[in-house]
């Protein structure tokens, strides 16, 4: 069974990123962490760079689309900034992927993202807004 389902099971209901999941104050505080840990690669507009990926954009979303957010979260903190891998507390980590989010058109809300694994596993990446 998936953690999804796992989820499900302890009450908690599945969002997607169109849900409001990040409020407008964590995004800037995302921005301002964004453009001291990450922006010398992804550039500061996450366009990216050379080697370094885009963090939006249509292909960025495609590659995501379908995932849960705690993948994304996961992928960075386990790998990200490039330079110093895990040095991101859970918190900044939040923070960075509400900022990310906002960069991706998905809107705010009025509740922080949450940076607990149980909560980001219900969130689900939907590239294109479910009509
Ligand atoms: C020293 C350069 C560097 C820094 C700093 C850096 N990254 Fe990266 N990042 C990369 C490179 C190179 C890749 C692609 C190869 C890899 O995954 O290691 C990548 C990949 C990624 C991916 C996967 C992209 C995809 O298409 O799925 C994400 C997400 C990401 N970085 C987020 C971040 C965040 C958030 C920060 C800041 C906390 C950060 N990175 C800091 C170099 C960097």
């Amino acid at each position: 069974m998936g953690s999804v389902s796992i989820a499900l099971m302890q009450g908690q209901t599945e969002k997607s990123v169109w849900d409001g999941v990040y409020s407008p104050l964590q995004a800037t505080r995302g921005a301002t962490a964004y453009a001291l840990r990450c922006a010398s690669c992804h550039s500061d507009d996450l366009e990216g760079a050379g080697q370094n990926p885009g963090l939006t954009g249509a292909g960025f979303r495609k590659e995501w689309d379908g995932k849960a957010v705690a993948d994304l979260f996961d992928r960075i903190r386990i790998s990200m900034p490039a330079d110093n891998p895990g040095s991101l507390t859970r918190a900044e980590n939040a923070d960075i992927v509400a900022f990310i989010l906002k960069t991706n058109g998905y809107p705010a809300g009025s509740a922080e993202l949450k940076s607990d694994a149980d909560s980001l596993k219900v969130i689900r990446v939907v590239a294109v807004k479910p009509k």
